[in-house]
């Protein structure tokens, strides 16, 4: 069946047909455990698979159902699969759900080393207790990606963020998928940075997307969730069934706080994504900053890269500050507008230490290898006056 040729921001607004045959306008939450049935042939028929319905909450909810459904239409809004998505408790419950549907046994993951911290640590920690094996490279190097799917001839699955955290460091994305096609391996990646909105992996011959919910497609910093959302229709079945088993599924509240969300996604993300490239611009003139990571920026690296997958740059960016660790402190302590806070993708301008947060445990020489130093300040860019952020920007920098 042909798809409705609606744009964008109309799916993001519009709310979805009712499903529960009320009239309410706005999506219900479904609080509820578990589905009641007129009589035992009706619950034989929905247990079965006969008769569409619900069983309980853990295997699938109304307000759940809606939100992913409108989630899989963002994704594959230029493509003719309707895709699959299913809605998780957590971004990591999303990322180990998916690797657990899979994976098994004997098998191994390609992917990159600056990877989410939790994703790095769920893929030694956790997998590798299944005998899922991991194998770390510079995916930038494709020339490494050819070497290593010839010499392990178990990895099933190359996985990646891209732009990564916190240096913004941009994959070839369209490549690493054909290279995932000629040697017949899956490829799925993190979009959490971007969102549909931005960057569409599938038009790019990505199979599956990731989701922590939690951050810009929620919008709010009210709700924790994730979402897995597949090309092929067929893994819905295999997903949801890990889901379900594991217990990793998203409750109805944190759904409908990201439904709530998701209508503003394209004002947000527009706005996000302004201020972020006035401040980029704003620190790559100041002369006690050594160096922005932005890739909206025509002297960033992979400003070429991110202009052939992203539709702007995203409103995440770090920069080093000149002076090292006692500068970024006076940076973090001067700001009065910006929040010191280990989350990104609200609608407000939040500040992170790489160094003493999220990379305090990988080893200094790893960390500044990979431009992680100690002066360095990541952003996530919110949508206040870009006027009034330039003034704490300065506040901080002074
Ligand atoms: C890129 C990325 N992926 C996944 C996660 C994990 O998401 P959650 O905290 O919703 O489990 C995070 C969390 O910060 C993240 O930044």
């Amino acid at each position: 069946m042909k798809k409705p040729s609606t744009k964008f921001e109309t799916i993001c607004v519009k709310e979805n047909m009712p499903v529960d045959g009320s009239d309410s306008h706005v999506l219900p939450i479904h609080a509820t455990s578990a589905f009641t049935y007129e009589n035992l042939e009706d619950s034989i028929d929905v247990f079965t698979g006969q008769k569409s319905g619900y069983v309980y909450s853990r295997f699938g909810n109304p307000t759940i159902a809606s939100v992913e459904k409108k989630l899989a239409q963002l994704e594959t809004i230029d493509i003719e699969n309707e895709g699959a998505c299913i809605m998780t408790g957590s971004g990591m419950s999303a990322i180990s759900t998916l690797s657990m549907s899979l994976l098994e046994s004997g098998d191994a993951i390609l992917t990159q080393y600056n990877l989410y911290g939790g994703t790095t640590e769920v893929f030694k920690k956790i997998l590798s207790k299944y005998g899922i094996s991991v194998i770390f490279i510079d995916l930038e190097d494709k020339v490494a990606i050819e070497k290593s799917l010839e010499e392990h001839q178990n990895i099933k699955l190359i996985y990646f963020e891209s732009p990564s955290n916190p240096t913004l460091n941009c994959l070839d994305i369209s490549g690493i998928a054909e290279i995932a096609k000629k040697y017949n391996v899956l490829s799925a990646i993190d979009n959490t940075f971007c969102t549909s909105y931005l960057q569409r992996p599938f038009n790019f011959g990505i199979d599956f997307v990731v989701y922590s919910t939690t951050k810009y497609l929620n919008g709010h910093g009210n709700s924790i969730a994730g979402a897995i959302i597949s090309k092929d229709e067929n893994y819905r079945k295999t997903i949801w069934t890990t889901m379900k088993l594991l217990g990793t599924s998203c409750n109805a509240f944190d759904a409908w706080l990201l439904h709530n969300g998701l209508k503003t996604l394209t004002v947000r993300m527009d706005k996000h994504c302004s201020n972020a490239m006035t401040i980029a611009q704003f620190l790559e003139s100041q002369p006690n900053v050594l160096k922005v990571n932005y890739p909206g920026l025509k002297s960033n690296k992979y400003h070429g890269v991110a202009s052939q997958h992203m539709n702007q740059y995203g409103a995440m960016l770090s920069f080093e500050i000149e002076g090292g660790l006692e500068k970024a402190k006076g940076f973090m302590n001067k700001t009065q507008l910006c929040s010191i806070t280990a989350t990104l993708g609200n609608v407000d301008t939040l500040l992170l230490h790489p160094v003493t947060a999220s990379h305090m445990n990988i080893d200094k020489e790893i960390r500044e290898a990979n431009g992680i130093k100690d002066g360095l300040i990541r952003i996530s860019v919110g949508i206040e006056n870009v006027d009034d952020l330039i003034e704490d920007i300065k506040l901080g920098l002074t």
